[in-house]
């Protein structure tokens, strides 16, 4: 099937990225949000990347104007029934994406296939509450999704040979290398990238060294681009906690068992740079 219109659920950091990149890659792109003013502001992070990107002189002016007339945001899911591929980037929640999945499978023609850019929960939890489990698969884009070259193509038990090579082609056609993982938590880069993170809040927990130290550390000493404390501002804080404990879920070592600092930021509400309070970012004395 040749996808030609894709429908994007969730206009927050990940879903603002994948609109941007799907829409650059001349696809068709409808972004849906909860309300209007998260639907503006996700419309705004995709749309400010182009001007920024003109003002810059990276693109031109009609590249602009181009990439614009292949996007458009709605709040009513019904919209989605044309879409060919629907992405859902909504928050890392199981009840929440299982929710999703009921109502697209009510709303997306027989033959969409359904995505999502899951972190780390089990596709085939969501594909479960579907009658097209071949045409359920994890597409897991990297943040920020305009930048990292990665996507990994999740398959479950049910995910069809031909929904996986669909998929690496679309991952491709946005200018992305795709890898194959299997539908465990974590897949492969999270498996190894959340207990690094994790360690990293053990251990200015334990006061081995501060959190500025740390980071230097892994930055000069690894040849990282950030510490793991900007990375989790720049991750989100919710994001890896959730992240964390679907992993623990499924594999209870206590190497991905989230930190008590992580937890009590969240609980908090300091959820790193999407609202300016986190490690760094609006930091008091964490
Ligand atoms: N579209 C296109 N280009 C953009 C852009 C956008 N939306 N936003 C910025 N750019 C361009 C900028 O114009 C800039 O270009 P120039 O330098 O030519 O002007 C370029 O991108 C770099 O911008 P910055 O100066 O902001 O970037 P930087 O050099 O400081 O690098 C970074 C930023 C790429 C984020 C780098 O710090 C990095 O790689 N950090 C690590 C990120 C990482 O590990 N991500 C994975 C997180 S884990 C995950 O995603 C999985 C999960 O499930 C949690
Ligand atoms: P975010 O909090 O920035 O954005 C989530 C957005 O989804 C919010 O704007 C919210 O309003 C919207 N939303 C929630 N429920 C919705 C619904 N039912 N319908 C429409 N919109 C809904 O989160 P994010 O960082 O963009 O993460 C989104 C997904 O991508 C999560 O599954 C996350 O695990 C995954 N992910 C995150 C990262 C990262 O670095 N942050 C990287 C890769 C994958």
């Amino acid at each position: 099937m040749a996808i030609k219109k894709v429908g994007i659920i969730g206009g927050g950091l990940m879903g603002s990225g994948i609109a941007q990149v799907t829409a650059q890659a001349g696809y068709d792109v409808l972004l849906n949000e909860v309300n209007q003013e998260l639907l503006d502001k996700g419309m705004a992070r995709v749309t400010g990347a182009w001007d920024m990107l003109t003002g810059k002189g990276k693109i031109t002016a009609e590249q602009a104007a181009g990439y614009r007339g292949h996007i458009r945001g709605t709040l009513d899911l019904a919209e989605f029934a044309d879409c060919d591929l629907i992405i859902e980037a909504i928050i890392e929640n199981l009840d929440h994406k299982r929710d999703l999945f009921a109502k697209l499978e009510g709303i997306a023609k027989r033959d969409a296939l359904l995505a999502s850019n899951t972190s780390s929960l089990p596709i085939i939890e969501m594909a479960a509450v579907t009658t097209r489990q071949d045409r359920v698969i994890g597409l897991h884009f990297f943040n920020p999704v305009p930048l990292m070259k990665l996507v990994e193509v999740i398959r479950s038990i049910a995910t069809s040979d031909q929904t996986i090579e669909e998929l690496r082609q679309f991952a491709i056609s946005v200018g992305k290398t795709p890898i194959i993982a299997k539908d465990t938590a974590g897949f492969v880069v999270n498996f190894l990238l959340i207990p690094y993170m994790l360690a990293a809040i053990r251990m200015y927990e334990n006061g081995i060294a501060t959190k500025e130290d740390i980071d230097t550390g892994m930055k000069l000493g690894c040849g990282y681009p950030m510490g793991p404390f900007e990375l989790l501002d720049y991750v989100g804080l919710d994001t890896t906690l959730y992240a964390a404990e679907a992993i623990y879920k499924e594999y209870p070592d206590p190497a991905y068992a989230p930190p008590t600092l992580l937890r009590r930021m969240v609980q908090a509400g300091r959820y790193g740079k999407k609202n300016g309070k986190g490690f760094y970012v609006g930091a008091d004395d964490n």
